[in-house]
Protein backbone atom coordinates (compact mmCIF):
# COMPACT_ATOMS: atom_id res chain seq x y z
CA UNK A 1 0.00 0.00 0.00
CA UNK A 2 1.66 3.81 -0.54
CA UNK A 3 0.80 6.64 0.71
CA UNK A 4 0.54 9.78 -0.60
CA UNK A 5 4.59 10.52 0.19
CA UNK A 6 6.44 11.52 -2.64
CA UNK A 7 8.88 9.24 -4.55
CA UNK A 8 11.58 9.86 -7.03
CA UNK A 9 10.64 8.21 -10.08
CA UNK A 10 12.31 7.69 -13.57
CA UNK A 11 10.82 7.96 -17.43
CA UNK A 12 12.12 4.62 -18.46
CA UNK A 13 9.04 2.30 -18.92
CA UNK A 14 5.73 3.41 -18.93
CA UNK A 15 2.48 1.19 -18.88
CA UNK A 16 0.17 1.20 -21.83
CA UNK A 17 -2.86 1.08 -20.49
CA UNK A 18 -3.49 2.34 -16.50
CA UNK A 19 -6.98 1.45 -15.13
CA UNK A 20 -8.34 3.67 -12.25
CA UNK A 21 -10.96 3.27 -9.24
CA UNK A 22 -11.00 6.71 -8.51
CA UNK A 23 -12.41 6.02 -5.10
CA UNK A 24 -12.32 8.50 -1.84
CA UNK A 25 -14.58 11.28 -3.11
CA UNK A 26 -16.94 10.76 -0.09
CA UNK A 27 -14.47 11.32 2.60
CA UNK A 28 -12.51 13.97 0.79
CA UNK A 29 -15.34 16.04 0.94
CA UNK A 30 -16.36 14.32 5.02
CA UNK A 31 -13.22 15.68 5.96
CA UNK A 32 -13.89 19.31 4.75
CA UNK A 33 -17.49 18.85 6.66
CA UNK A 34 -19.06 19.36 3.17
CA UNK A 35 -21.75 17.47 1.13
CA UNK A 36 -19.99 14.53 -0.52
CA UNK A 37 -21.28 15.85 -3.68
CA UNK A 38 -18.62 18.33 -3.43
CA UNK A 39 -16.19 15.45 -3.30
CA UNK A 40 -17.42 14.28 -6.43
CA UNK A 41 -16.69 18.11 -7.75
CA UNK A 42 -13.36 17.89 -6.84
CA UNK A 43 -12.84 14.42 -7.96
CA UNK A 44 -13.77 15.47 -11.63
CA UNK A 45 -10.69 17.97 -11.04
CA UNK A 46 -8.57 15.61 -10.45
CA UNK A 47 -8.77 13.64 -12.91
CA UNK A 48 -8.56 16.14 -16.17
CA UNK A 49 -5.39 17.28 -14.15
CA UNK A 50 -4.62 13.34 -13.84
CA UNK A 51 -5.44 13.13 -17.57
CA UNK A 52 -2.95 15.24 -18.16
CA UNK A 53 -0.07 13.69 -16.43
CA UNK A 54 -0.40 10.56 -18.26
CA UNK A 55 -0.62 12.39 -21.39
CA UNK A 56 2.70 13.89 -20.72
CA UNK A 57 3.84 10.32 -19.52
CA UNK A 58 3.08 8.94 -22.69
CA UNK A 59 0.41 6.65 -21.56
CA UNK A 60 -2.05 5.55 -23.88
CA UNK A 61 -4.96 4.59 -22.27
CA UNK A 62 -6.56 5.61 -19.10
CA UNK A 63 -9.64 3.93 -17.84
CA UNK A 64 -11.85 5.10 -14.79
CA UNK A 65 -14.34 3.94 -12.74
CA UNK A 66 -16.76 6.58 -12.30
CA UNK A 67 -19.89 4.86 -11.62
CA UNK A 68 -20.97 1.38 -11.14
CA UNK A 69 -23.87 -1.08 -11.33
CA UNK A 70 -23.88 -1.04 -7.91
CA UNK A 71 -23.67 2.58 -7.35
CA UNK A 72 -27.25 3.18 -8.03
CA UNK A 73 -27.57 1.59 -4.26
CA UNK A 74 -26.62 5.49 -2.95
CA UNK A 75 -29.24 7.59 -1.86
CA UNK A 76 -31.06 9.17 -4.64
CA UNK A 77 -29.93 12.94 -4.37
CA UNK A 78 -26.20 11.49 -4.67
CA UNK A 79 -27.05 9.61 -7.80
CA UNK A 80 -28.82 12.76 -9.31
CA UNK A 81 -26.20 14.34 -8.09
CA UNK A 82 -23.91 12.54 -10.20
CA UNK A 83 -25.69 12.41 -13.09
CA UNK A 84 -25.87 15.88 -13.22
CA UNK A 85 -22.05 16.87 -12.61
CA UNK A 86 -21.30 14.45 -15.22
CA UNK A 87 -23.46 16.38 -17.76
CA UNK A 88 -21.97 19.21 -16.20
CA UNK A 89 -18.10 18.19 -16.43
CA UNK A 90 -19.11 17.62 -20.03
CA UNK A 91 -19.86 20.83 -21.08
CA UNK A 92 -17.33 22.22 -18.83
CA UNK A 93 -14.23 20.07 -19.83
CA UNK A 94 -15.09 18.78 -23.84
CA UNK A 95 -13.41 21.35 -25.46
CA UNK A 96 -10.50 21.20 -23.41
CA UNK A 97 -10.21 17.25 -23.48
CA UNK A 98 -10.43 17.84 -27.31
CA UNK A 99 -7.30 20.20 -27.46
CA UNK A 100 -5.19 17.91 -25.22
CA UNK A 101 -5.83 14.97 -27.78
CA UNK A 102 -7.78 13.19 -25.37
CA UNK A 103 -10.17 10.89 -27.44
CA UNK A 104 -13.25 9.81 -24.90
CA UNK A 105 -14.88 6.73 -25.30
CA UNK A 106 -17.97 5.79 -22.68
CA UNK A 107 -18.00 2.04 -21.44
CA UNK A 108 -20.94 0.86 -19.47
CA UNK A 109 -24.86 0.01 -19.64
CA UNK A 110 -26.43 3.06 -21.35
CA UNK A 111 -29.57 2.15 -20.91
CA UNK A 112 -30.61 3.09 -17.52
CA UNK A 113 -29.56 6.61 -18.04
CA UNK A 114 -31.37 9.22 -19.06
CA UNK A 115 -31.48 10.70 -22.87
CA UNK A 116 -29.63 13.95 -21.76
CA UNK A 117 -26.57 11.80 -20.51
CA UNK A 118 -26.98 9.27 -23.73
CA UNK A 119 -26.69 12.69 -25.66
CA UNK A 120 -23.82 13.85 -23.82
CA UNK A 121 -22.21 10.78 -23.71
CA UNK A 122 -22.28 10.94 -27.95
CA UNK A 123 -21.28 14.34 -28.11
CA UNK A 124 -18.24 13.24 -26.08
CA UNK A 125 -17.04 10.40 -28.28
CA UNK A 126 -17.74 12.07 -31.52
CA UNK A 127 -15.98 15.07 -30.90
CA UNK A 128 -13.00 13.35 -29.95
CA UNK A 129 -12.92 10.39 -32.42
CA UNK A 130 -10.20 11.26 -34.07
CA UNK A 131 -8.04 12.51 -31.28
CA UNK A 132 -4.83 10.06 -30.56
CA UNK A 133 -2.78 11.47 -27.84
CA UNK A 134 -4.72 9.43 -25.40
CA UNK A 135 -7.61 7.16 -24.96
CA UNK A 136 -9.96 8.32 -21.82
CA UNK A 137 -12.07 5.52 -21.56
CA UNK A 138 -14.98 6.51 -18.65
CA UNK A 139 -16.96 3.80 -17.26
CA UNK A 140 -20.47 4.43 -16.36
CA UNK A 141 -22.92 2.42 -14.92
CA UNK A 142 -20.12 -0.58 -15.71
CA UNK A 143 -19.70 -3.39 -13.66
CA UNK A 144 -17.06 -6.07 -14.99
CA UNK A 145 -19.60 -8.81 -14.55
CA UNK A 146 -22.17 -6.84 -16.69
CA UNK A 147 -19.55 -6.58 -19.19
CA UNK A 148 -18.51 -10.39 -19.45
CA UNK A 149 -22.71 -11.32 -19.58
CA UNK A 150 -23.22 -8.67 -22.32
CA UNK A 151 -20.04 -9.98 -24.91
CA UNK A 152 -21.77 -13.18 -23.77
CA UNK A 153 -25.06 -11.86 -25.32
CA UNK A 154 -23.45 -10.15 -27.95
CA UNK A 155 -21.60 -12.91 -29.36
CA UNK A 156 -24.68 -15.35 -29.40
CA UNK A 157 -26.54 -12.41 -31.52
CA UNK A 158 -23.98 -13.11 -33.63
CA UNK A 159 -23.98 -16.33 -34.22
CA UNK A 160 -20.85 -17.58 -32.32
CA UNK A 161 -21.11 -21.31 -31.63
CA UNK A 162 -19.98 -22.82 -28.67
CA UNK A 163 -17.23 -24.41 -30.78
CA UNK A 164 -16.12 -20.95 -32.27
CA UNK A 165 -15.63 -19.88 -28.99
CA UNK A 166 -12.40 -18.97 -26.91
CA UNK A 167 -10.86 -16.11 -25.10
CA UNK A 168 -9.79 -14.20 -27.99
CA UNK A 169 -13.28 -14.48 -29.48
CA UNK A 170 -14.61 -13.77 -26.50
CA UNK A 171 -12.66 -10.28 -25.91
CA UNK A 172 -13.68 -8.73 -29.57
CA UNK A 173 -16.97 -8.27 -27.77
CA UNK A 174 -16.11 -6.61 -24.79
CA UNK A 175 -16.49 -3.09 -23.95
CA UNK A 176 -12.78 -2.41 -24.09
CA UNK A 177 -12.18 -4.60 -27.20
CA UNK A 178 -10.48 -1.52 -28.77
CA UNK A 179 -7.61 -1.27 -25.75
CA UNK A 180 -5.40 -3.53 -24.57
CA UNK A 181 -5.48 -4.84 -21.03
CA UNK A 182 -4.53 -2.64 -18.34
CA UNK A 183 -0.94 -2.66 -17.29
CA UNK A 184 -1.16 -1.17 -14.41
CA UNK A 185 -4.67 -1.06 -11.85
CA UNK A 186 -4.79 1.95 -9.18
CA UNK A 187 -7.21 2.13 -6.80
CA UNK A 188 -6.97 5.02 -4.52
CA UNK A 189 -9.25 5.68 -1.14
CA UNK A 190 -7.44 3.05 0.73
CA UNK A 191 -9.96 -0.03 -0.05
CA UNK A 192 -8.04 -3.25 -1.31
CA UNK A 193 -10.61 -4.64 -3.84
CA UNK A 194 -11.90 -4.49 -7.36
CA UNK A 195 -15.09 -3.96 -6.56
CA UNK A 196 -16.56 -5.03 -10.07
CA UNK A 197 -14.56 -3.11 -12.10
CA UNK A 198 -12.57 -4.88 -15.20
CA UNK A 199 -12.91 -8.21 -14.26
CA UNK A 200 -11.65 -9.97 -17.60
CA UNK A 201 -9.21 -7.18 -18.39
CA UNK A 202 -7.12 -7.37 -15.05
CA UNK A 203 -6.34 -10.99 -15.31
CA UNK A 204 -2.55 -10.02 -15.47
CA UNK A 205 -2.54 -6.33 -14.57
CA UNK A 206 0.01 -5.02 -11.95
CA UNK A 207 -2.31 -3.62 -8.66
CA UNK A 208 -1.32 -0.45 -6.99
CA UNK A 209 -3.66 0.61 -3.80
CA UNK A 210 -3.06 3.97 -2.61
CA UNK A 211 -4.22 5.90 1.00
CA UNK A 212 -4.80 8.79 -1.68
CA UNK A 213 -8.44 9.85 -1.58
CA UNK A 214 -9.08 10.77 -5.27
CA UNK A 215 -9.42 14.54 -5.51
CA UNK A 216 -6.00 14.44 -3.81
CA UNK A 217 -4.11 11.94 -6.06
CA UNK A 218 -2.03 13.85 -8.75
CA UNK A 219 1.51 13.90 -10.21
CA UNK A 220 3.39 12.65 -7.33
CA UNK A 221 1.14 9.75 -6.45
CA UNK A 222 0.87 8.85 -10.47
CA UNK A 223 4.77 8.65 -10.15
CA UNK A 224 4.89 6.38 -7.11
CA UNK A 225 2.26 4.35 -8.46
CA UNK A 226 4.26 3.93 -12.00
CA UNK A 227 7.74 3.37 -10.03
CA UNK A 228 5.93 0.44 -8.03
CA UNK A 229 4.62 -1.05 -11.38
CA UNK A 230 8.72 -0.44 -12.75
CA UNK A 231 9.93 -2.52 -9.83
CA UNK A 232 7.58 -5.83 -11.03
CA UNK A 233 7.87 -8.85 -12.11
CA UNK A 234 5.63 -9.22 -14.74
CA UNK A 235 6.05 -13.30 -15.77
CA UNK A 236 2.71 -14.04 -17.57
CA UNK A 237 2.57 -17.53 -16.16
CA UNK A 238 6.08 -18.37 -17.47
CA UNK A 239 9.46 -17.83 -16.28
CA UNK A 240 12.06 -14.87 -16.85
CA UNK A 241 14.37 -15.59 -19.43
CA UNK A 242 17.48 -15.50 -17.40
CA UNK A 243 15.86 -18.22 -15.36
CA UNK A 244 14.92 -20.12 -18.20
CA UNK A 245 18.28 -20.24 -19.43
CA UNK A 246 19.45 -21.23 -16.04
CA UNK A 247 17.18 -23.76 -15.59
CA UNK A 248 18.17 -25.20 -18.85
CA UNK A 249 21.70 -25.55 -17.42
CA UNK A 250 21.26 -27.06 -14.54
C1 LIG B 1 -15.88 7.26 -5.60
O1 LIG B 1 -15.89 7.93 -4.40
C2 LIG B 1 -16.79 7.91 -6.62
C3 LIG B 1 -18.01 7.15 -6.92
C4 LIG B 1 -18.27 5.94 -6.50
C5 LIG B 1 -18.96 7.79 -7.77
P1 LIG B 1 -16.88 7.52 -3.25
O2 LIG B 1 -18.14 8.32 -3.38
O3 LIG B 1 -17.09 6.05 -3.20
O4 LIG B 1 -16.09 8.01 -1.98
P2 LIG B 1 -16.00 7.28 -0.58
O5 LIG B 1 -15.48 5.90 -0.82
O6 LIG B 1 -17.38 7.28 0.00
O7 LIG B 1 -15.05 8.13 0.19
C1 LIG C 1 -16.01 1.79 -6.72
O1 LIG C 1 -16.09 2.51 -5.55
C2 LIG C 1 -16.76 2.50 -7.81
C3 LIG C 1 -16.21 3.76 -8.27
C4 LIG C 1 -15.11 4.34 -7.86
C5 LIG C 1 -16.97 4.40 -9.29
P1 LIG C 1 -17.19 2.20 -4.46
O2 LIG C 1 -16.98 3.21 -3.37
O3 LIG C 1 -18.54 2.17 -5.06
O4 LIG C 1 -16.80 0.75 -3.98
P2 LIG C 1 -17.11 -0.02 -2.63
O5 LIG C 1 -18.57 0.15 -2.33
O6 LIG C 1 -16.25 0.61 -1.57
O7 LIG C 1 -16.71 -1.44 -2.90
MG1 LIG D 1 -16.10 4.57 -2.26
Amino acid sequence: MSSCAPVSSETSIVPRHVAIVMDGNGRWAKKRFLPRFFGHKAGVDSLVKVVQACIDRKIEYVTVFAFSSENWKRPSDEVSGLMGLVLAAVSRYLARMGSMGVRIRIVGDRDAVSDKLRAAWNEAETATQHNTKLTLSVAFNYGGRWDVVQACKQAMRAGVSPDQLDEAKLSQFMAMSYAPDPDLFIRTGGEVRISNFLLWQVAYSEFVFSDCLWPEFGETQLDAAIQEFRLRDRRFGGVKTADAVAALGA
